[in-house]
């Protein structure tokens, strides 16, 4: 049986490999319940080597991915985001009369492609005017694709994810789940804004992304740079940015940066720049 800090790090190795995420140094805990997860995930009876062994050469690749992601969000996390894009990108979408293409990134169960479709649907009624919008959304989980592609959720009344500018009953149906010892509300997303979202699977660490350079006006890419070490960190931002139009616009997470992307923009609020040339 393999000691436990070489199992970790073998661990961490095939995570790097599929993903490209980097555990730090204090992740016993979590890897060790990562790897019950997986254990479950995969249907596996067997001793945890064999299955680390299996997954090397190939097998049980998607069990393990999806069993070592974080998938933490909410609708509307950091929601001045969202009324940036409302107030500033879509306004001025809105006057050209341009159709505008965004992508999420890192989309995990949906709460944020979701959120900028909500955004879509509120500026399009405050301006009175048709906005044509496409939201690409993406993940490295199959798991958290499907559950986007759902679109139910649990709600609480209590919740504060909506900022006072969305009414969620406009863009949700709400169902009462009751049982024995509780009632749960759940909530399902609408078909407007399902329509405006295409869910694909996409690894941001691999070596290039199959869409066109230069398409997107939009791009989400937030709280998942964090999972990656500085100088991956950067190679991914540079390969986002080539497909963000001139003058598109860059949303990143609360703690990340821009890197080397920081003479090429113009920031425009709080984690939020604006492509103001092509790297060179
Ligand atoms: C913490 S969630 C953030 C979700 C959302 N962007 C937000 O800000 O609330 C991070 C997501 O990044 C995804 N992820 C991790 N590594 C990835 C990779 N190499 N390529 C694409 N997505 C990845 C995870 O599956 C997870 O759903």
């Amino acid at each position: 049986m393999l000691d436990n800090n070489v199992l970790y790090e073998k661990v961490k190795n095939i995570l790097y490999s599929l993903t490209g995420i980097t555990l730090a140094q204090n992740k016993d805990i979590m890897i060790s319940n990562r790897l019950h997860k997986l254990k479950r995930n995969a249907n596996y009876t067997g001793e945890i080597e064999d299955l680390l062994k299996a997954i090397e050469n190939g097998s049980y690749t998607m069990e393990f991915i999806n069993s070592f992601t974080t998938n933490k969000t909410h609708f509307f996390r950091e929601d001045f985001h969202f009324t940036d894009l409302k107030n500033r990108v879509l306004v001025d979408h809105a006057k050209k009369g341009q159709e505008i293409k965004m992508y999420c990134s890192a989309s995990s169960t949906g709460e944020e492609p979701y959120s900028m479709a909500m955004t879509v649907l509120e500026a399009q009624e405050e301006l009175g005017k048709k906005i044509n919008a496409s939201i690409l959304a993406t993940d490295i989980d199959t798991n958290v694709l499907q559950y986007a592609a759902n679109g139910i959720y649990r709600y609480s009344k209590s919740s504060k994810e909506f900022p006072e500018w969305i009414k969620p009953q406009k863009y949700f149906k709400k169902r009462v789940k009751k049982n024995l010892a509780s009632e749960e509300i759940l909530i399902k997303v609408k078909p407007e804004l399902q329509k405006m979202i295409t869910f694909q699977v996409n690894n941001l660490n691999d070596s290039s992304y199959p869409f066109e350079k230069n398409y997107f006006d939009v791009i989400f890419c937030r709280n998942v740079l964090i999972y990656f070490s500085s100088t991956d960190q950067n190679k991914i931002l540079k390969k986002l940015f080539s497909h963000l139009k001139m003058d598109g616009t860059l949303y990143l997470g609360h703690s990340e940066n821009p890197h080397d992307l920081i003479n090429y923009v113009q920031r425009a609020g709080q984690n939020i720049f604006i492509k103001k040339k092509e790297l060179s």
